[in-house]
């Protein structure tokens, strides 16, 4: 085959394949630009074809030019972002890999090889803005949820601050990871808290902030498993004009918790390479906008969450061991539900209470067979089950002044049915409608566990969001 050829072969890979392809030869000359990079950056292949790069981009200094750099020094460069003005003054965003193409030692071309992220920095720039505009309007006290639970100020409406008087408890192992919370709020050490969904993680964390000497500074939360991985670290640490995450110059949390604290949920899923980033700010109390190249002194006390065993987790390779060491200076176990039963008729008690001037209620007593119930019960969602169980009871209590068995739907019971064929009979209708009632009866009680979090109980059914959306519309 002659060069030309070949050309033609190479063009069509690149075009199947999807990615955008430029590459120069050693004299800098572009001998493939596909359409893939046309489009992307604005350029018609006729006009790049040719013709010297250097002159096509020539708003690109050499040492910012990634073609450059893989052509004169042989750099390699992968996944690295950057974002340019093309020939039309148009602003292009792209993840590059750039490397040299060598025979016998020599280099003979380059090749770039691009991905357009335009639709991921316009995702990230709305996710920034409403923070900021959130910021603006809450004032520095903002309570919890910056950034919310799905990317979005989820929960702007009802600031929650809680306090340590609000903590209700007895069982001895409870009241040990309470203390030890008591004796955090009285110095700024990082604090590391294990406990399953619903355990009061939240609520140990804002407690310790209100109950503390940064009670006046803003408490500020963010989920890092909402987050798509990519735009998590221009939400931590803020972005730079012309970083790939921001069009305009922001702080990130970090920056907007100075002075106070910030509590990173679920602190394990955060990707790898940006735990060791947390884990140098955490040492060196300086962050770098993503972008920007100036280092800014934050005073930032964090709190981190994890709702699996942290052994677990750093087996997995989940969490960084030098990562989960430096947060754990603090370490406090909430200990699951099921696992201090005696904390069941305390809870429920003080819930009772707090719906009954909620709903405008009375209800004076639980009846006994119904705290058998719960006695008996092993709360997947641990206090916040306990809570929406007891909350949906006493708005429908049927009796003016007792809870009775009644008033009690406990989750359907779907993991008690474990008999038989999962308890079908054949009297129940087809297979196909029994195992849709069981799915029913699944997503339900889920969704009541999550309230009502679509996001959270699809990753709890491990499904898609979309796929739940669309079975809540089948279910009504
Ligand atoms: N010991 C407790 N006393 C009173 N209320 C509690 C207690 N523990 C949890 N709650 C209540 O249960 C609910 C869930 O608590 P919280 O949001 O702190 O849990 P979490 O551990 O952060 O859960 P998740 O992992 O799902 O984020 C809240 O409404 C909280 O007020
Ligand atoms: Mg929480």
């Amino acid at each position: 085959m002659r060069g030309r050829e070949y050309m033609a072969v190479l063009q069509a890979v690149t075009e199947v394949m999807g990615e955008a392809v430029h590459i120069v030869d050693a004299a800098g000359k572009t001998i493939l630009y596909n359409e893939a990079m046309a489009q992307l950056e604005k350029i018609s292949v006729e006009d790049a074809l040719g013709k010297s790069f250097r002159k096509v981009f020539s708003n690109i200094p050499e040492e910012e030019s990634t073609l450059y750099q893989a052509l004169v020094n042989r750099r390699e460069i992968r996944n690295k972002q950057q974002t340019y003005l093309n020939i039309y003054g148009k602003q292009v965003t792209t993840i590059n890999t750039t490397i040299p193409i060598l025979v016998d030692d020599q280099v003979v071309a380059a090749m770039e090889v691009a991905r357009d992220i335009t639709e991921i920095k316009d995702m990230s720039d709305r996710i920034l803005s409403l923070q900021d505009s959130r910021e603006r309007s809450a004032g520095p006290d903002a309570g919890s949820g910056a950034g919310g639970e799905q990317g979005r100020p989820a929960r702007s409406s009802g600031i929650r601050r809680y306090h340590f008087e609000d903590i209700i408890g007895e069982d001895p192992r409870f009241l040990q990871a309470v203390e030890r919370a008591e004796k955090a709020a009285f110095n700024t050490a990082p604090v590391f808290i294990y406990g399953e969904t619903g355990t009061g993680k939240e609520l140990l964390a804002q407690s310790i902030h209100y109950g503390g000497n940064r009670q006046k500074s803003p408490f500020l939360a963010q989920n890092c498993a909402a987050i798509p991985e990519s735009l998590l670290e221009g939400i931590l640490f803020g972005t730079e004009k012309g970083g790939f995450t921001g069009a305009v110059d922001r702080a990130g949390l970090f920056e907007q918790a100075n002075g106070g604290t910030l509590l990173l949920d679920e602190v394990s899923a955060m990707p790898y390479e940006l735990q060791s980033k947390l884990l140098r700010v955490l040492q060196e109390k300086y962050i770098r906008r993503v972008g920007g190249s100036k280092d800014i002194l934050v005073d930032v006390r964090i709190i981190a969450t994890v709702n699996e065993d942290p052994r677990e987790l750093i087996a997995r390779g989940a969490l960084r061991p030098d990562l989960y060491y430096r947060l754990n200076v603090i370490g406090i176990t909430i200990p699951p539900l099921r696992e201090r039963r005696a904390d069941i008729p305390v809870l429920a008690d003080r819930f009772v209470k707090k719906y009954n001037e909620e709903y405008g209620r009375q209800i004076w007593m639980i009846a006994d067979p119904v705290l058998q119930k719960l006695a008996a019960y092993d709360f997947p969602g641990n206090v916040r089950e306990l809570e929406n169980i007891i909350m949906s009871a006493v708005s429908m209590a049927e009796d003016d002044h007792v809870l009775t068995e009644r008033d009690i739907s406990i989750s359907p019971g779907y993991h008690q049915e474990s008999e038989g064929f999962g308890g079908y009979t054949g009297a129940e209708g087809s297979l196909a409608e029994y195992l849709a009632g069981i799915e029913e009866k699944v997503i339900r009680h889920y969704l009541a566990l999550n309230g009502g979090n679509i996001t959270r109980t699809a990753k709890d059914l491990g499904m898609l969001r979309q796929n739940l959306q669309h079975k809540l519309k089948k279910y009504e």
